[in-house]
């Protein structure tokens, strides 16, 4: 059997990620952790806290230190298996922040305000600070590092971060062009399910939106937020015809109901006025609870044991620096930095 730390050398590899900001939501399954489940079979996985990334230190940083060990938790109870992946804190790899460093150089400034999703960011930023600052073109650098540093050869994401991939490749490519093969051209791959919508039907599901449901919800608050749920806002009475496109409780049944025969049921009767939101909500909260109560149990068992928490992420880190090590080796000698291996060199042509 092989373990997290004696990895096969041949196996593939996933880096991917998110910033820790707060507990995991339902969205977060259904776009990105559902998928991580079925390849962590098939790949050495490297799961990253991406703590580097907060947009301020000062405001961020209590959210952060709390969120990280929420999304630890999060993982752990969907069944991400810290014997076969590694889940790394981004911080406690420097090597991150040194490659980071060097790759800046091979990225233009254009490019990334360019990169449609850069470009949003940034004018929200703009729009709310007096200076955008300098870390805000850091990270788009960085989070091609992550991915460069650990040779990862899929990424799997959401579809808002395939501009960032696509820039992994062309910068990967160029590097190796000069420098020789360091680094694998890694894929991005997008989820099959979109951005869910909040429970409000207003927007995307957000964190702090206050439109959640989280992995760690009750049963009971589980029950009540779909109780509260958005639906057909036209339909008044169980017995008006309503409209199952882009109703919020429809999108969620397709999503988490794997009783497919059921769903078409409930449209087709919801369609022509006979079924009750009642019903229909009860369904989705005993397709939900199934999902969600195995997870929240585990989740539980492993916040009821912090120290094993902590050596998973503390292994994950030390597994994500032990390959850094020789990878990082080879950019410094690549870019020229082995100063000291072999005494000075004969001068360049035209020194004086
Ligand atoms: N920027 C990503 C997000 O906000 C998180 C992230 C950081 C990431 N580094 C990454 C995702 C590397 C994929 C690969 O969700």
């Amino acid at each position: 059997m092989s373990t997290a730390s004696d990895p096969p050398a041949d196996r593939r590899r996933i880096l991917t990620g998110l910033r820790p900001s707060g507990p995991s939501h339902v969205g977060h399954y259904a776009g990105a952790f559902s998928q991580w489940l079925a390849l962590q079979d098939e790949y050495e996985s490297f799961f990253l806290l991406a703590d580097y990334q907060v947009s301020d230190y000062a405001d961020n940083l209590p959210w952060i230190r709390w969120g990280l060990w929420e999304v630890a938790l999060d993982w752990l109870g969907v069944g991400l298996d810290p014997e076969r992946s590694h889940f790394v804190i981004e911080s406690g790899v420097p090597e991150f922040a040194e490659l980071t460093l060097h790759l800046s150089w091979f990225l233009g400034l254009g490019h990334l305000q360019r990169n449609p999703t850069l470009k949003a960011e940034l004018a929200d930023l703009e729009a709310a600070t007096a200076s955008v600052p300098v870390a805000f073109f850091n990270y788009p650098v960085m989070q091609i590092a992550n991915i460069l540093l650990p040779l990862a050869h899929l990424v799997p994401v959401g579809d808002d971060q395939l501009p960032h991939i696509e820039m992994t490749r062309d910068v990967a490519i160029r590097f190796n062009r000069r420098f020789g093969q360091v680094f694998v051209v890694p894929e991005g791959r997008v989820g099959q399910v979109p951005r869910l919508v909040g429970t409000d039907g207003k927007g995307k599901m957000g964190t702090s939106a206050g439109n959640a449901i989280f992995l760690k919800d009750s049963e009971d608050t589980l029950r009540a937020k779909i109780r509260g749920m958005f639906t057909d806002p036209k339909r008044l009475r169980a017995t008006d015809p309503g409209t199952v496109e882009g109703n919020p409780v429809f999108m969620y049944h397709d999503a988490f109901n794997p009783d497919t025969a059921e769903v078409d049921d409930l449209k087709a009767r919801y369609r022509v006025g006979r079924v009750g939101d009642v019903e229909v909500k009860d369904r989705l909260f005993q397709a939900m609870n199934a999902l969600l109560a195995p997870i929240r149990e585990r989740r539980a068992s492993w916040a009821a044991r912090p120290d094993d928490v902590r050596d998973v992420l503390a292994a994950g880190t030390a597994a994500l620096r032990q390959r850094a090590g020789p990878v990082m080796q080879q950019v410094r000698t690549g870019l020229g930095l082995d100063y000291l291996t072999d005494g000075p060199p004969p001068p360049p042509p035209g020194a004086p």
